[in-house]
């Protein structure tokens, strides 16, 4: 095993290693992490919501117009922090401002836009409104990542787009529309929020191991044709593929060589970076990842966004999990759908504030989104605590 690792390509991107650091809610990856990510050779994701969030604001209108300023100001210091276009942005279908949050990311020219949280099928067009408007060309237009748990959410994916745009699309960009590339993450091991009902985590079917190999197979056709189709208009930039990015679980360099071996071309990772000194949060939240004083399970739990999401069990998650209904602010409406704002349910609460909180380093009031390995930061501290170390260590060939 373990032979040097080979570059990814995204579309017109490239970067030296298979890593990508995944984008991590709310404003934990920010231009400081994403811009050492990519220097040190992976693609790093900005996280794309919350940035409005702010002291004193509590309209929903202030929030938003705040988040596009935070939005835009984030892309454009980690790009010109990385000195490079390797840059992403992570923004989620559900939350309300998505379409704008896209234009953000198309008028400051990031890399490429992955995107999940529900099925991104409107993105090719939001993509193409905003460039006409910035006037955008195709060179500078970001990439379109979608992030799914399955291979079927990728096939409804693509149909739709080129249903819905894909006779524009090739008329500006003279070529078939595809994604640039498919994060797949599995709800088996992922943080955060979960692109699977709970009954099915942990099943075989969600597994990388059985999606990773679908995807390459299903991707390796659309891609065929689409090759063929240039080809055939006498294109000489074929051959061309969609490279499969596995999420979820990759810890070490053994992990990462395991999800090539399925064919995958590279791997994103987060939760062994959520401790690392360019994390955008309080020392408190990175010393709760580090430690687990509390030695807190790691859990499936409900969210107010209609998925489940993979947490600490902390005294916040218990107190919810007893039933409570807890206020932590004014609501700012950040989500399209909100089962907090929009039901009386109990055991339910703000996401947005109970994200930000523990950030913040209120830890105790909030949810502390994890992966399921999380537990491992605290065998071996210095070298969690320093993304170059990290690095090294997964990069280097055995
Ligand atoms: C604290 C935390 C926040 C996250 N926030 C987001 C997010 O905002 N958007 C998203 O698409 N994925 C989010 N994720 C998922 C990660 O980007 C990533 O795909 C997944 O956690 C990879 O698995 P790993 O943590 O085992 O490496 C988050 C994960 C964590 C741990």
């Amino acid at each position: 095993m373990s032979e040097k690792l080979a570059p990814l390509r995204i579309g017109k991107l490239e970067a030296e290693f298979p890593a990508v650091l995944g984008g991590m809610s709310i404003g934990l990856t920010t231009e400081e992490a994403v811009s050492k990510f990519v220097k040190l050779g992976g693609y790093g994701t900005v996280a794309g919501v919350g940035g409005g969030l702010e002291e004193g604001i509590v309209t929903s209108r202030d929030y938003l117009e705040r988040g596009y300023e935070v939005l835009g100001d984030r892309i454009k210091k980690a790009k010109n922090l990385s000195k490079n276009n390797n840059v992403l942005v992570n923004l989620m279908v559900a939350v309300t401002g998505y379409k704008e949050s896209v234009g953000v990311a198309v008028q400051n020219k990031v890399g490429g836009i992955a995107s999940g949280a529900g099925l991104p099928l409107d993105l090719p067009g939001h993509v193409m409104e905003y460039a006409e408007k910035y006037d955008i060309s195709p060179d500078e237009t970001p990439e379109m990542i979608p992030i799914v748990s399955s291979a079927k959410a990728a096939r409804v994916i693509i149909n739709r787009w080129q249903r819905d745009y894909g006779e524009q699309w090739e008329k500006i960009y003279g070529k078939t529309l595809l994604p640039s590339a498919i994060i797949v993450e599995t709800p088996n091991d992922a943080g955060g929020h979960l692109g699977a009902k709970p009954k099915d985590i942990g099943t075989s079917e969600y597994s990388l191991e059985t999606v990773v190999p679908q995807l390459v197979e299903m991707m390796g056709r659309y891609a065929l044709d689409a090759e063929y189709k240039l080809w055939y208009q006498g294109d000489p930039e074929v051959p061309f593929e969609i490279p499969i990015i596995a999420a979820g679980g990759s810890w070490d360099r053994g992990d990462i060589d395991k999800m090539l071996a399925l064919g995958a071309k590279g791997v994103q990772m987060s939760t062994r970076f959520i401790a690392t000194d360019e994390i955008n949060a309080a020392q408190e939240f990175k010393d709760y990842h580090m430690d687990n004083p509390n030695n807190d399970p790691i859990v499936v739990m409900t969210s107010p966004v209609g998925m489940p999401g993979r947490a600490y069990e902390n005294e916040f998650v218990r107190r919810i999990n007893r039933g409570e209904r807890i206020d932590l602010g004014p609501c700012v409406n950040c989500l399209q759908r909100c089962e907090y704002r929009d039901t009386k349910k109990m055991s339910s609460y703000c996401i947005l504030r109970a994200l930000h909180n523990v950030r913040m380093g209120y830890v105790n009031d909030g949810v502390l989104f994890t992966g399921s390995k999380g537990n491992r930061l605290k065998e071996d501290r210095e070298t969690n605590s320093s993304m170059v170390k990290i690095m090294q260590e997964i990069t280097k060939a055995a």
